[in-house]
């Protein structure tokens, strides 16, 4: 089967290489030249555990391109895979998966079949269909599945090859076949749906993990105020099956390129339908708060932060990606910065990170240890692994007054209760050493 994949980024790129992987020869069409450039020379533009390792195992079957003509024209299959960012009243921004849609309609000269795996709202899918169908030549028809994505950043490699389950939303016994027959090698759950269940699936399992994750916030948020510690709650609750331990990790908030978005985006939904989505509306207001929860705890120790110098463990939005995009530190450099604080910052990801934030009068260090030196507070935004093993002795040992405001609990309470310094964390008792 001539398989193609439109859009090479988290989603598209890992798409792509995961079919390679199951056997297949996959062409990955972007408009970025540099992204295609750096594909060819076998380098990934993205950070992904294990990524460049599948795409040099399986280079042989994997073509890249810019030429988005010449990829659909005699394509069996056309995955797109292009962002669906925000837009300004919290609806999702079809821009590119329609630029996508009248590309293919242009080019395609035989019938095939369009999956829809980017985020896209309900209905949209047929709303594709339609686009495509009313403007292909050639008489070629088009069939529009929808095939969310549910990896993580990270372990995305993982997440594609042993999905929990595939879900597919279909319009036609045919397509389900091809579906069924691309998908069969890999022993995973194939859910059969409608394309508005399949698009609602999508939607709903991200906005139940938000959910989690503000509600988790708020217990401790509360746990701060009672003397209760988050860590052994959640603990206690995870136990139970009905609830799970995952995504009840108390911290500073979700951000990155789906939960903020995709709130927005099934809220939008909600009004749209003249519905009022309580528990959403909730979960977007309390992550706006939670994100920046730390400035207000800082701001008993510094009224301003004029001159202070501020040291910031962690950019990324979670460790293990180099993503930025709605990560929390951005919004605390922007207070930050705005009140006229000194600022260094560390990300293992490097340098190549700092150059993708737009802020000016930051000055990044290669090591944890150049962060902390004379400075007067310490933020922690990502619980990085680097971070999170850090010697705590430094803090003590190289800041001028060792404050502490840890976003994502990197550190045991007990142990940091050792050391000569201020520490704040979230849901937790403060430790006042200094
Ligand atoms: N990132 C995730 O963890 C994740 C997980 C599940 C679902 N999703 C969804 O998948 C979709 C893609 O997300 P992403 O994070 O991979 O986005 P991304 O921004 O990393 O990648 C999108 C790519 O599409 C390319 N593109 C734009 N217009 C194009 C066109 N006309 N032709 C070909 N390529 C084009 C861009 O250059 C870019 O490389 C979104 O809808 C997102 O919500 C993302």
């Amino acid at each position: 089967m001539n398989i193609v994949v439109s859009g090479t980024g988290y989603v598209g790129l890992i798409t792509a290489v995961c079919l390679a992987e199951l056997g297949n020869k996959v062409t990955c069409v972007d408009i970025n030249q540099e992204k295609i450039n750096m594909l060819k020379s076998g380098k990934a533009p993205i950070l992904e555990n294990g990524l460049e390792e599948l795409m040099k195992k399986n280079k042989e079957k994997l073509i890249y391109t810019n030429n988005s003509k010449l990829a659909y024209k005699n394509a069996d299959i056309i995955f797109i895979g292009v962002g669906t960012p925000e837009k300004k009243d919290g609806g999702a921004n079809l821009k590119y998966v329609y630029e996508v849609s009248n590309d293919i309609a242009e080019n395609i000269e035989k019938d095939t079949i369009v999956v829809i795996k980017s985020t896209v709202p309900i209905g949209t899918n047929k709303k594709i269909e339609n686009i495509i169908n009313k403007n292909a030549r050639n008489n070629v028809k088009v069939e529009v599945v929808s095939n969310p994505e549910f990896l993580s950043q990270g372990t995305a490699i993982k997440d594609t090859l042993y999905a929990k389950r595939i879900v597919i939303g279909v319009n036609s016994k045919k397509a389900e076949k091809v579906m069924k027959e691309l998908y069969k090698d890999m022993n995973i759950p194939i859910i059969i749906t409608n394309r508005e269940s399949a698009e609602m699936i999508k939607y709903a399992s991200n906005n139940f993990l938000a959910l989690k994750l503000s509600y988790i916030n708020e217990i401790a948020n509360l746990c701060e105020k009672v003397g209760a510690n988050i860590d052994d709650v959640t603990k206690g609750m995870g136990f139970d099956d009905r609830i799970g331990d995952q995504f009840i990790k108390a911290g500073i908030g979700y951000g990155g390129s789906c939960f903020p978005k995709d709130t927005k985006a099934l809220n939008w939904c909600a009004n749209f339908y003249d519905y009022d989505l309580k528990t959403i509306k909730a979960a977007i207001e309390v992550n706006l708060n939670q994100k920046i929860k730390l400035i207000k705890k800082a701001r008993k120790y510094y009224e301003s932060f004029e001159n202070c110098n501020v040291a910031i463990l962690g950019l990324t939005f979670k460790p293990n990606t180099d993503d930025l995009r709605e990560a929390p530190s951005l919004d605390n450099i922007q207070i930050l910065l705005e009140d006229g604080a000194n600022i260094k910052v560390f990300d293992p990801v490097g340098e190549k990170v700092y150059k993708n934030i737009n802020f000016e009068k930051i000055t990044y260090c290669n090591s944890i240890e150049d962060t902390l030196n004379g400075t007067d507070i310490c933020f922690i935004f990502t619980e990085w692994n680097c971070i999170k093993n850090m010697n705590i002795q430094l803090f003590e040992r190289n800041m001028k007054k060792p404050i502490i405001l840890d976003g994502r609990n990197c550190f045991d309470i007990e142990k940091i209760k050792k050391y000569k310094v201020i520490y704040e964390s979230i849901g937790r008792e403060i430790v006042n050493n200094a």
